[in-house]
């Protein structure tokens, strides 16, 4: 008897698609539907700007500098009929675009802050007593000294600027930042000293931001003072541990 022809076994699984690498496979799907950011708008979703097929390379980068000279850089007569005008604003050319009032008063609230700041040091340096007092004591009178000298700082500049430094004692609590505590034991004026030294980093750091670009010689400046007054909070976050 005929044995019927036996149907050959079917594989369990039918390749149709020849074995490819991961990439190639999604070099398949991206041929097969269109990017939907590169692609035309009618696929693209809704918000999703379009990526450009090519980078430029040349094209420049925000933050990085303008390619545009300014115009002060390629017109010398121009140049110098700006700095002949108002010449007796010294060196505030009239280029400056901020508002000089406002950055006056700010540097005169600053000069305030650091007087304060030396006058609380000063006090403190010499009510430490004992042998913690006295090193402790060292201290306060290195970071008054600094104080003072960053008041100088801000008074010569504010004066550049064509203002007056304000060293009037009345109102000065009112126009400083900071307080002036007299701090009745060691750990007090340490800690109260840290809170002044926390208020004007604070506030140096807002004012620099306020500077922007507009007055990078007050915003350097500002910036030196800001590393130092940093350094101070960190002396004093050391000081108590003791
Ligand atoms: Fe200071
Ligand atoms: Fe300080």
């Amino acid at each position: 008897m005929r044995q019927p022809a036996l149907k050959p076994a079917s594989t369990p699984f039918k390749r149709t698609v020849p074995n490819k690498s991961p990439g190639d496979k999604l070099k398949v799907k991206a041929e097969q539907s269109p990017n939907p950011v590169r692609g035309d708008k009618k696929s693209r979703p809704p918000g999703l700007k379009p990526i450009p097929d090519m980078i430029d390379f040349n094209k420049p980068k925000r933050g990085r500098g303008n390619s545009k000279l300014p115009q002060l850089l390629v017109d010398k007569a121009l140049l110098q009929k700006m700095a002949r005008k108002n010449v007796d604003d010294g060196a505030v050319t009239p280029d400056y675009s901020l508002d000089k009032k406002t950055v006056i008063h700010l540097l005169n609230e600053s000069l305030a802050t650091e007087i304060v700041c030396m006058l609380r040091y000063k006090r403190h340096s010499y009510v430490a007593r004992g042998i913690k007092g006295r090193m402790v004591a060292k201290e306060f009178v290195e970071h008054a000294d600094q104080e003072l000298q960053h008041a100088d700082q801000i008074a010569e500049r504010i004066m550049q600027l064509g203002g007056t430094p304000n060293f009037d004692p009345v109102g000065l609590a009112e126009r400083s930042h900071a307080q002036y505590h007299s701090g009745t034991n060691l750990q007090e004026m340490i800690r109260e000293n840290l809170v002044a030294e926390r208020i004007a980093i604070e506030n140096y750091r807002a004012f620099i931001q306020y500077l922007g670009d507009a007055d990078p010689t007050t915003r350097r400046l500002l910036e030196s003072i800001l590393a130092m007054e940093e350094e101070h909070a960190d002396d004093l976050t050391d000081l108590l541990e003791i």
